[in-house]
Protein backbone atom coordinates (compact mmCIF):
# COMPACT_ATOMS: atom_id res chain seq x y z
CA UNK A 1 0.00 0.00 0.00
CA UNK A 2 1.26 3.34 -0.58
CA UNK A 3 2.47 5.67 2.29
CA UNK A 4 -0.08 8.51 1.86
CA UNK A 5 2.40 10.93 4.59
CA UNK A 6 5.56 9.85 3.22
CA UNK A 7 6.02 12.48 0.59
CA UNK A 8 5.18 15.14 2.47
CA UNK A 9 7.75 14.01 5.64
CA UNK A 10 11.18 13.60 2.81
CA UNK A 11 13.29 16.21 2.77
CA UNK A 12 15.04 17.31 -0.45
CA UNK A 13 17.97 16.08 0.78
CA UNK A 14 16.62 12.27 1.10
CA UNK A 15 14.02 12.18 -2.02
CA UNK A 16 15.89 10.46 -4.05
CA UNK A 17 17.35 7.59 -1.82
CA UNK A 18 16.46 4.13 -2.31
CA UNK A 19 15.13 4.43 0.87
CA UNK A 20 13.14 7.02 0.01
CA UNK A 21 11.88 5.52 -3.42
CA UNK A 22 11.09 2.24 -1.07
CA UNK A 23 8.87 4.60 1.07
CA UNK A 24 7.22 6.11 -1.54
CA UNK A 25 6.07 2.97 -3.27
CA UNK A 26 5.02 1.74 0.40
CA UNK A 27 7.68 -0.45 0.20
CA UNK A 28 8.79 0.06 3.47
CA UNK A 29 8.24 1.31 7.14
CA UNK A 30 7.89 5.09 7.47
CA UNK A 31 9.23 5.31 11.16
CA UNK A 32 10.19 8.63 12.38
CA UNK A 33 11.51 8.55 16.04
CA UNK A 34 14.51 6.08 17.06
CA UNK A 35 16.43 5.55 20.18
CA UNK A 36 19.52 3.91 21.20
CA UNK A 37 20.79 2.41 24.44
CA UNK A 38 24.42 1.85 25.18
CA UNK A 39 24.29 -1.26 27.59
CA UNK A 40 26.58 -3.49 29.31
CA UNK A 41 30.19 -2.59 29.99
CA UNK A 42 31.48 0.24 28.04
CA UNK A 43 33.95 -0.06 25.02
CA UNK A 44 35.68 1.77 22.23
CA UNK A 45 33.55 2.82 19.16
CA UNK A 46 30.45 3.00 21.46
CA UNK A 47 30.01 6.70 20.49
CA UNK A 48 31.01 6.07 17.08
CA UNK A 49 28.28 3.60 16.52
CA UNK A 50 25.64 6.71 17.82
CA UNK A 51 27.27 9.46 15.73
CA UNK A 52 26.68 6.97 12.58
CA UNK A 53 23.22 6.18 13.48
CA UNK A 54 22.26 9.47 14.39
CA UNK A 55 23.49 10.89 10.86
CA UNK A 56 21.55 7.92 9.01
CA UNK A 57 18.54 8.23 11.08
CA UNK A 58 19.14 12.85 10.07
CA UNK A 59 19.96 11.76 6.07
CA UNK A 60 16.40 9.81 6.24
CA UNK A 61 14.01 12.43 7.90
CA UNK A 62 14.28 10.36 11.09
CA UNK A 63 14.42 11.73 14.47
CA UNK A 64 17.06 10.21 16.95
CA UNK A 65 17.33 9.91 20.82
CA UNK A 66 19.16 8.33 23.55
CA UNK A 67 18.25 6.48 26.63
CA UNK A 68 20.34 7.22 29.28
CA UNK A 69 22.31 4.42 31.39
CA UNK A 70 21.32 1.42 29.30
CA UNK A 71 18.00 -0.14 30.58
CA UNK A 72 17.71 1.32 33.17
CA UNK A 73 16.77 4.35 31.62
CA UNK A 74 14.31 2.56 29.72
CA UNK A 75 12.61 2.03 33.24
CA UNK A 76 13.47 5.61 34.19
CA UNK A 77 11.74 7.17 31.09
CA UNK A 78 14.88 8.97 30.75
CA UNK A 79 16.35 9.92 27.09
CA UNK A 80 17.61 13.11 25.59
CA UNK A 81 17.39 14.21 21.62
CA UNK A 82 20.41 13.21 19.36
CA UNK A 83 21.72 15.49 17.08
CA UNK A 84 24.75 15.30 14.94
CA UNK A 85 25.12 19.45 15.54
CA UNK A 86 24.35 19.21 19.46
CA UNK A 87 24.74 16.19 21.71
CA UNK A 88 25.86 13.86 19.01
CA UNK A 89 28.48 16.34 17.88
CA UNK A 90 32.56 14.89 18.58
CA UNK A 91 31.82 11.87 18.78
CA UNK A 92 33.66 9.71 16.38
CA UNK A 93 37.37 9.39 18.20
CA UNK A 94 35.80 9.62 22.04
CA UNK A 95 35.95 7.01 24.47
CA UNK A 96 32.77 5.69 26.66
CA UNK A 97 29.29 6.74 25.45
CA UNK A 98 28.14 10.03 25.95
CA UNK A 99 24.63 8.05 27.15
CA UNK A 100 25.90 6.34 29.69
CA UNK A 101 25.57 2.43 30.20
CA UNK A 102 24.09 0.02 32.76
CA UNK A 103 25.86 -2.83 33.51
CA UNK A 104 23.84 -6.39 35.14
CA UNK A 105 20.72 -4.49 34.58
CA UNK A 106 18.05 -7.58 33.75
CA UNK A 107 14.48 -5.36 33.92
CA UNK A 108 13.10 -8.68 33.92
CA UNK A 109 14.61 -9.39 36.92
CA UNK A 110 15.14 -6.55 38.62
CA UNK A 111 15.82 -5.72 42.20
CA UNK A 112 13.42 -3.27 43.81
CA UNK A 113 12.83 -2.41 47.85
CA UNK A 114 9.79 -3.95 49.47
CA UNK A 115 8.93 -3.19 52.56
CA UNK A 116 12.38 -3.21 53.22
CA UNK A 117 13.60 -5.85 51.40
CA UNK A 118 15.14 -6.80 48.31
CA UNK A 119 12.95 -8.79 46.10
CA UNK A 120 13.03 -9.31 42.01
CA UNK A 121 10.56 -8.15 39.32
CA UNK A 122 9.90 -8.05 36.14
CA UNK A 123 9.62 -5.11 35.27
CA UNK A 124 9.72 -5.34 31.67
CA UNK A 125 6.08 -4.27 31.32
CA UNK A 126 6.68 -0.59 32.92
CA UNK A 127 9.61 0.01 30.15
CA UNK A 128 7.51 -1.29 27.39
CA UNK A 129 5.19 1.15 28.73
CA UNK A 130 7.13 4.22 28.55
CA UNK A 131 8.74 3.72 24.89
CA UNK A 132 5.15 2.93 23.52
CA UNK A 133 4.20 6.27 25.22
CA UNK A 134 7.56 8.06 23.63
CA UNK A 135 6.46 6.88 20.41
CA UNK A 136 9.68 5.18 19.81
CA UNK A 137 9.43 3.14 15.98
CA UNK A 138 12.72 1.14 17.00
CA UNK A 139 15.47 0.52 19.70
CA UNK A 140 18.55 0.14 18.82
CA UNK A 141 20.61 -1.91 21.46
CA UNK A 142 24.27 -1.29 21.70
CA UNK A 143 25.85 -4.57 23.76
CA UNK A 144 27.06 -7.25 24.24
CA UNK A 145 25.38 -10.92 24.88
CA UNK A 146 23.13 -9.68 28.37
CA UNK A 147 21.96 -6.82 26.26
CA UNK A 148 21.06 -9.00 23.31
CA UNK A 149 19.33 -11.04 25.55
CA UNK A 150 17.62 -8.76 27.16
CA UNK A 151 16.45 -7.34 23.78
CA UNK A 152 15.17 -10.84 22.23
CA UNK A 153 13.00 -10.46 25.37
CA UNK A 154 11.42 -7.29 24.70
CA UNK A 155 10.78 -8.43 21.14
CA UNK A 156 8.42 -11.03 22.55
CA UNK A 157 7.16 -7.98 24.65
CA UNK A 158 6.19 -5.98 21.61
CA UNK A 159 9.11 -3.68 20.87
CA UNK A 160 10.90 -3.27 17.61
CA UNK A 161 14.65 -3.72 17.93
CA UNK A 162 17.64 -3.74 16.06
CA UNK A 163 21.05 -4.96 18.35
CA UNK A 164 24.50 -3.79 17.47
CA UNK A 165 27.22 -6.58 18.84
CA UNK A 166 29.81 -4.59 21.22
CA UNK A 167 32.05 -5.83 23.07
CA UNK A 168 35.97 -6.23 23.62
CA UNK A 169 35.87 -10.07 24.68
CA UNK A 170 34.51 -10.79 20.78
CA UNK A 171 32.06 -13.51 22.31
CA UNK A 172 28.91 -12.54 20.43
CA UNK A 173 27.25 -15.50 18.62
CA UNK A 174 27.22 -14.90 15.09
CA UNK A 175 28.72 -11.81 15.01
CA UNK A 176 32.33 -12.25 13.14
CA UNK A 177 33.99 -9.34 14.98
CA UNK A 178 32.35 -7.15 17.45
CA UNK A 179 33.33 -3.60 17.89
CA UNK A 180 35.77 -2.25 20.76
CA UNK A 181 37.57 -5.78 20.27
CA UNK A 182 39.92 -4.49 17.85
CA UNK A 183 41.50 -1.70 19.87
CA UNK A 184 41.50 -4.10 23.19
CA UNK A 185 44.21 -6.09 21.03
CA UNK A 186 45.89 -2.92 20.10
CA UNK A 187 46.42 -1.83 23.63
CA UNK A 188 46.98 -5.53 24.73
CA UNK A 189 49.80 -5.91 22.06
CA UNK A 190 51.81 -2.44 23.34
CA UNK A 191 51.35 -3.95 27.02
CA UNK A 192 53.16 -7.01 25.48
CA UNK A 193 55.97 -5.33 23.88
CA UNK A 194 56.58 -2.88 26.75
CA UNK A 195 56.75 -5.86 28.74
CA UNK A 196 59.17 -7.76 25.93
CA UNK A 197 62.03 -5.16 26.97
CA UNK A 198 61.69 -5.80 30.96
CA UNK A 199 61.70 -9.57 30.82
CA UNK A 200 64.71 -9.75 28.81
CA UNK A 201 66.22 -7.48 31.12
CA UNK A 202 65.67 -8.97 34.47
CA UNK A 203 65.34 -12.51 32.76
CA UNK A 204 61.98 -12.81 34.12
CA UNK A 205 58.33 -14.60 33.26
CA UNK A 206 56.05 -12.31 32.80
CA UNK A 207 52.33 -12.87 33.01
CA UNK A 208 49.66 -10.54 31.45
CA UNK A 209 46.06 -11.14 32.18
CA UNK A 210 43.59 -10.01 29.76
CA UNK A 211 39.92 -9.65 29.93
CA UNK A 212 37.92 -12.54 28.72
CA UNK A 213 35.38 -14.40 30.51
CA UNK A 214 34.63 -17.39 28.56
CA UNK A 215 36.51 -16.41 25.28
CA UNK A 216 40.18 -16.22 24.53
CA UNK A 217 40.10 -14.30 21.44
CA UNK A 218 41.76 -11.46 22.99
CA UNK A 219 44.94 -13.45 24.57
CA UNK A 220 44.74 -15.50 21.11
CA UNK A 221 45.64 -12.43 18.93
CA UNK A 222 47.88 -10.58 21.05
CA UNK A 223 49.84 -12.99 21.62
CA UNK A 224 49.87 -13.54 18.44
CA UNK A 225 50.35 -9.73 17.41
CA UNK A 226 52.88 -9.10 20.25
CA UNK A 227 55.07 -12.15 19.91
CA UNK A 228 53.96 -14.22 23.38
CA UNK A 229 55.38 -17.48 23.78
CA UNK A 230 51.88 -18.95 25.69
CA UNK A 231 48.29 -18.41 25.34
CA UNK A 232 45.81 -19.17 27.66
CA UNK A 233 42.60 -19.49 26.91
CA UNK A 234 39.52 -20.46 28.58
CA UNK A 235 38.71 -22.68 25.96
CA UNK A 236 41.77 -25.17 26.72
CA UNK A 237 41.86 -25.90 30.32
CA UNK A 238 45.57 -25.63 30.83
CA UNK A 239 48.34 -28.12 31.73
CA UNK A 240 51.35 -26.32 33.98
CA UNK A 241 53.95 -28.52 33.08
CA UNK A 242 53.59 -28.10 29.36
CA UNK A 243 53.64 -23.97 30.11
CA UNK A 244 56.85 -25.12 32.20
CA UNK A 245 58.16 -27.24 29.23
CA UNK A 246 58.01 -24.53 26.91
CA UNK A 247 59.72 -21.86 29.01
CA UNK A 248 62.53 -24.63 29.82
CA UNK A 249 62.86 -24.91 26.30
CA UNK A 250 63.65 -21.66 25.71
CA UNK A 251 66.18 -21.44 28.36
CA UNK A 252 68.15 -24.51 26.86
CA UNK A 253 67.91 -22.29 23.53
CA UNK A 254 69.45 -19.30 25.39
CA UNK A 255 66.36 -17.06 25.83
CA UNK A 256 66.36 -16.31 29.59
CA UNK A 257 62.42 -14.72 29.72
CA UNK A 258 59.33 -15.80 28.75
CA UNK A 259 56.26 -13.52 28.28
CA UNK A 260 52.45 -15.41 28.98
CA UNK A 261 49.28 -13.91 27.88
CA UNK A 262 46.30 -15.36 29.97
CA UNK A 263 42.79 -14.58 29.81
CA UNK A 264 40.81 -13.83 33.31
CA UNK A 265 38.59 -16.80 32.31
CA UNK A 266 41.15 -19.70 31.76
CA UNK A 267 41.80 -22.71 34.02
CA UNK A 268 43.86 -25.49 34.95
CA UNK A 269 42.84 -28.58 34.38
CA UNK A 270 42.20 -29.98 37.41
CA UNK A 271 41.13 -26.68 38.47
CA UNK A 272 38.51 -24.28 38.23
CA UNK A 273 38.40 -20.24 37.75
CA UNK A 274 39.74 -17.28 39.11
CA UNK A 275 37.01 -15.39 40.95
CA UNK A 276 37.75 -11.91 42.31
CA UNK A 277 34.45 -11.63 43.88
CA UNK A 278 30.86 -13.37 44.07
CA UNK A 279 28.21 -10.38 44.25
CA UNK A 280 25.95 -10.94 47.12
CA UNK A 281 22.71 -11.42 45.65
CA UNK A 282 23.82 -13.94 42.83
CA UNK A 283 20.98 -12.62 40.57
CA UNK A 284 22.13 -10.12 38.46
CA UNK A 285 23.34 -11.01 35.08
CA UNK A 286 26.78 -12.00 35.39
CA UNK A 287 27.06 -12.99 39.50
CA UNK A 288 30.53 -13.26 39.68
CA UNK A 289 33.42 -10.90 38.83
CA UNK A 290 36.94 -13.10 37.72
CA UNK A 291 40.31 -11.60 38.33
CA UNK A 292 43.43 -13.67 39.74
CA UNK A 293 44.52 -16.03 37.10
CA UNK A 294 47.43 -14.22 35.76
CA UNK A 295 49.46 -13.63 39.42
CA UNK A 296 48.56 -17.83 40.18
CA UNK A 297 50.08 -18.51 37.17
CA UNK A 298 53.05 -16.46 37.83
CA UNK A 299 53.53 -18.06 41.40
CA UNK A 300 53.41 -20.99 40.41
CA UNK A 301 55.60 -20.86 37.70
CA UNK A 302 58.15 -19.19 39.91
CA UNK A 303 57.39 -22.23 42.20
CA UNK A 304 58.29 -24.49 39.15
CA UNK A 305 61.06 -22.95 36.93
CA UNK A 306 63.02 -20.82 39.74
CA UNK A 307 62.77 -18.20 37.69
CA UNK A 308 61.42 -14.68 38.46
CA UNK A 309 57.82 -14.23 37.73
CA UNK A 310 56.32 -11.05 37.51
CA UNK A 311 52.07 -10.67 36.47
CA UNK A 312 50.64 -7.27 34.85
CA UNK A 313 46.87 -7.03 35.07
CA UNK A 314 45.42 -5.08 32.13
CA UNK A 315 42.30 -4.74 32.88
CA UNK A 316 39.80 -1.56 32.29
CA UNK A 317 42.71 0.34 29.86
CA UNK A 318 41.61 -2.56 27.92
CA UNK A 319 38.25 -0.67 27.04
CA UNK A 320 38.63 3.09 27.86
CA UNK A 321 39.80 5.58 25.60
CA UNK A 322 39.70 6.19 21.90
CA UNK A 323 39.19 3.46 19.18
CA UNK A 324 41.71 2.43 16.77
CA UNK A 325 40.40 3.28 13.06
CA UNK A 326 39.23 -0.20 12.30
CA UNK A 327 37.10 0.04 15.12
CA UNK A 328 36.19 3.45 14.18
CA UNK A 329 35.37 2.38 10.79
CA UNK A 330 33.23 -0.83 11.89
CA UNK A 331 31.59 1.14 14.43
CA UNK A 332 30.16 3.46 11.43
CA UNK A 333 29.53 0.79 9.32
CA UNK A 334 27.50 -1.00 12.22
CA UNK A 335 25.80 1.94 13.00
CA UNK A 336 24.90 3.30 9.56
CA UNK A 337 23.93 -0.97 8.98
CA UNK A 338 21.54 -0.59 12.17
CA UNK A 339 19.57 2.85 11.19
CA UNK A 340 19.40 1.24 7.20
CA UNK A 341 18.11 -2.36 8.69
CA UNK A 342 14.89 -0.25 10.58
CA UNK A 343 14.25 1.98 7.30
CA UNK A 344 13.58 -1.42 5.85
CA UNK A 345 11.62 -2.51 8.79
CA UNK A 346 13.40 -5.40 9.59
CA UNK A 347 13.07 -5.43 13.18
CA UNK A 348 14.26 -7.93 16.03
CA UNK A 349 17.89 -8.51 14.15
CA UNK A 350 21.45 -8.44 15.00
CA UNK A 351 23.84 -6.20 12.69
CA UNK A 352 26.70 -8.74 11.38
CA UNK A 353 29.87 -9.13 9.13
CA UNK A 354 29.27 -12.22 7.58
CA UNK A 355 32.67 -13.04 5.17
CA UNK A 356 33.18 -9.36 5.62
CA UNK A 357 30.58 -7.44 4.31
CA UNK A 358 27.23 -6.24 6.86
CA UNK A 359 24.52 -8.95 7.11
CA UNK A 360 21.91 -9.33 10.51
CA UNK A 361 20.62 -12.17 11.75
CA UNK A 362 17.45 -13.01 13.93
CA UNK A 363 17.83 -11.92 17.28
CA UNK A 364 16.30 -15.59 18.34
CA UNK A 365 19.43 -16.96 17.01
CA UNK A 366 22.31 -14.93 18.94
CA UNK A 367 20.23 -16.22 21.78
CA UNK A 368 20.19 -19.49 21.37
CA UNK A 369 18.79 -22.32 23.18
CA UNK A 370 18.64 -19.89 25.87
CA UNK A 371 15.05 -18.97 25.30
CA UNK A 372 13.65 -18.81 28.76
CA UNK A 373 12.90 -14.92 29.12
CA UNK A 374 14.88 -13.05 31.68
CA UNK A 375 17.06 -15.69 32.41
CA UNK A 376 20.77 -14.50 33.15
CA UNK A 377 22.95 -14.65 30.36
CA UNK A 378 26.68 -15.22 30.12
CA UNK A 379 28.26 -18.15 30.96
CA UNK A 380 25.15 -20.57 31.31
CA UNK A 381 25.51 -23.57 29.43
CA UNK A 382 22.68 -22.64 26.71
CA UNK A 383 23.97 -19.36 26.11
CA UNK A 384 25.71 -19.44 22.85
CA UNK A 385 28.81 -17.21 23.32
CA UNK A 386 31.10 -16.97 20.22
CA UNK A 387 34.14 -18.98 21.93
CA UNK A 388 37.81 -20.07 19.80
CA UNK A 389 37.42 -23.17 17.91
CA UNK A 390 40.13 -25.46 17.96
CA UNK A 391 39.82 -24.85 13.66
CA UNK A 392 40.36 -21.61 14.28
CA UNK A 393 42.86 -20.11 12.28
CA UNK A 394 44.76 -17.61 15.48
CA UNK A 395 44.35 -21.10 16.93
CA UNK A 396 46.93 -22.95 13.76
CA UNK A 397 48.67 -20.08 13.47
CA UNK A 398 49.75 -20.42 17.00
CA UNK A 399 50.32 -23.89 17.17
CA UNK A 400 52.50 -23.42 13.53
CA UNK A 401 54.40 -20.57 15.32
CA UNK A 402 55.11 -23.01 18.65
CA UNK A 403 53.40 -20.91 20.86
CA UNK A 404 52.18 -22.68 24.08
CA UNK A 405 48.40 -22.97 24.07
CA UNK A 406 48.75 -25.00 27.45
CA UNK A 407 47.73 -28.56 26.10
O1 LIG B 1 33.23 -6.06 28.42
C1 LIG B 1 33.38 -7.40 28.86
C2 LIG B 1 34.30 -7.38 30.03
O2 LIG B 1 35.38 -6.67 29.60
C3 LIG B 1 34.73 -8.73 30.57
O3 LIG B 1 35.81 -9.33 29.95
C4 LIG B 1 35.00 -8.43 32.01
O4 LIG B 1 34.97 -9.55 32.83
C5 LIG B 1 33.92 -7.50 32.31
O5 LIG B 1 33.69 -6.75 31.12
C6 LIG B 1 34.16 -6.65 33.48
O6 LIG B 1 33.29 -5.57 33.48
P1 LIG B 1 32.66 -4.91 34.77
O7 LIG B 1 33.67 -4.89 35.84
O8 LIG B 1 32.27 -3.54 34.30
O9 LIG B 1 31.48 -5.73 35.13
Amino acid sequence: MKNKFAKTQLSEKVKNTKFAKQILKGETNMIKKVAIITNGGDCPGLNAVIRAIVKTAETHGVECYGYIEGYKGLLENNYIKLESNGSASGLLHRGGTVIGASNSTNLFNYPVEENGEKVYKDMSYKAVENVKEAGFDCIFTLGGDGTQKSARDFTLRGLNIIGVPKTIDNDVAHSEITFGYNTAVSVATEALDRLHSTAESHHRIMTLEVMGRYAGWIALESAIAGGADAAIIPEIPYDIDKIVEKINKRKEEGKKFSIIVVSEGAKPKDGDITVKKTLDDGKGLDNIRLGGIGEKLARDLEELTGMVARNTTLGYVQRGGTPTAFDRVLSTKYGTKAMELALEGKFNTLVTLKNGKLDSVPLEDVVGNNKEIGARSGGTESTSIKRVTMDDDLVKVARNLDICLGD
